[in-house]
């Protein structure tokens, strides 16, 4: 198949992001934690010329993948005594493994860039591992030291961030930016950025169709993104701000993207496109679980122990596990008090008649099913990806590669999807 010769139709290609002396190719893939946006994907978005992104959602326990490091078997270790008790005062992370840690990722990634592009990292502020403030300011300040070239700020308010960073040497090189579900939202963001009087370089106005966690409450069906991005954008050129609008949150094809580029977008942010290719962290199971997902299959629940809603496929094995929490090897969602959801629900949560816990209906151990891929998070077009690629004869599909799916949002005309040159065997 071709796209449509037809000249007079605007693709993606047509326009570029121009910050100062770089120019982007205006699509940026999204932060998709735990190393679901991994390294490979980061990179390939930033030599095809757009902007990739990192996540820094658990990063000691990602090093200890890639990295050979061995910073949760310390933890761990640090906080046995309190492994068979619900209260995890004490636990907490060392901040100096978490910053050589935030630095040794990103600066492997930045190392090995090629093309001309840009990397990102996506710093979300519910991570609040025990000590919001002092673990973020390592992250922030670990992700600037390991040169990496944005900061996306997301998942909160991210009232005092800025704040945080704001003596570090690349505090204004580097960009920065807040992703908001809200004009409102966005608006609080600003005043923070005045008071170190530091406006962010973009913001990213996400929908209530996009992936991960959302900004909205369960009222999110009334939400539209066109709504949100329209008044953030007017917004914007109200106050004459130089601020780039990204929307974000169920732009399938190349055409959905000119439409948004056509309204005054910097960019597009995407992600669920990426999650079936062959650089995606996702294990090769769970990619062929996002092929095969059918509409009924998907739901927005709050089963997440952050607080906010999050959208999954209802078969994810996350849903109704009852694992012990794992706050000594992991505890990235342990609140300030050292409380966290999961906790509350586990102890609620009795035993049958053998002492065995029953399934944990309300919430999920986070850490844990994220470390393990068990949460197959996706935006809610997930079920279109079978559209995307080629069944083959053993019934699995052809996982396609990023270039495929970046060139297929550059010069996609009238919602055409560019299917891949058939492989002769399965995945
Ligand atoms: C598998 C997956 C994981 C995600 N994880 C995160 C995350 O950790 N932090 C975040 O801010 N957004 C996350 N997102 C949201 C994306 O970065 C992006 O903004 C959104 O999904 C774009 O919509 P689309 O998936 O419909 O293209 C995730 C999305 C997906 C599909």
């Amino acid at each position: 198949m071709r796209y449509p010769s037809d000249t007079s139709m605007s693709i993606v290609d047509n326009y570029r992001l121009r910050w100062g002396k770089s120019e982007y190719i205006p699509i940026m893939v999204g932060g998709m934690g735990v190393d679901i946006s991994a390294s490979a994907l980061a990179l390939e978005a930033c030599r095809l010329g757009g902007i990739g992104h990192l996540s820094d959602a658990m990063g000691p326990f990602v090093s200890d993948r890639y990295l050979n490091t061995k910073y949760t078997k310390l933890k761990s270790m640090r906080h046995a005594d309190t492994r068979n008790s619900l209260d995890k005062t004490g636990v907490h992370f060392d901040l100096e493994h978490l910053h050589t840690a935030q630095v040794d990722l990103v600066g492997r990634t930045m190392n090995a860039k090629t093309g001309d592009g840009a990397i990102f990292i996506n710093v979300m502020e519910k991570l609040t591992m025990a000590a919001p403030s002092d673990t973020l300011r390592t992250r922030l300040h670990g992700a600037l030291d390991g040169g990496i070239d944005g900061i996306t700020l997301s998942a909160g308010l991210h009232n005092h961030s800025m704040k945080l960073m704001s003596d570090n040497p690349r505090f204004r090189d580097a960009r920065i930016g807040i992703i908001v579900s809200s004009l409102r939202a966005f608006k609080i963001f600003l005043r923070s950025a005045a008071r170190v009087d530091r406006l962010p370089d973009y913001v990213i106005v996400e929908g209530p169709l996009a992936g991960g966690h959302l900004g909205f409450g369960d009222d999110w069906r009334e939400y539209d993104l066109k709504d949100i991005f329209i008044e953030v954008i007017d917004y914007v050129k109200q106050e004459e701000l130089d601020i780039v609008v990204i929307p974000a949150g169920g732009v399938f094809t190349g055409t959905d993207a000119v439409e948004y580029l056509e309204m005054g977008a910097g960019a597009v942010q995407v992600a669920t496109r990426f999650t079936i290719t062959d650089e995606c962290g996702l294990p090769a199971k769970a990619k062929q679980v996002y092929f095969n997902a059918v509409e009924e299959d998907v739901e927005v629940s709050m089963i997440s122990p952050t607080g906010y809603p999050i959208r999954l496929l209802k078969e994810s094995p996350c849903n109704n596990a009852n694992i012990k929490p794992q706050c000594e090897p992991f505890g990235y969602i342990l609140g300030k008090d050292q409380k966290c959801q999961y906790l509350t629900a586990y102890e609620n949560t009795p035993v049958d008649e053998k002492g065995k816990k029953l399934p944990v209906k309300d919430k999920m151990c986070i850490c844990y099913h994220f470390s393990k891929h068990n949460c197959y998070t996706c935006g809610h077009y997930v079920y279109r990806l079978k559209d995307t690629s080629h069944q083959l004869p053993d019934g699995s599909y052809q996982l396609l590669t990023a270039e495929h799916v970046f060139n297929d949002y550059l010069y996609s005309k009238d919602h055409q999807i560019l299917l891949p040159e058939k492989v002769a065997a399965g995945f």
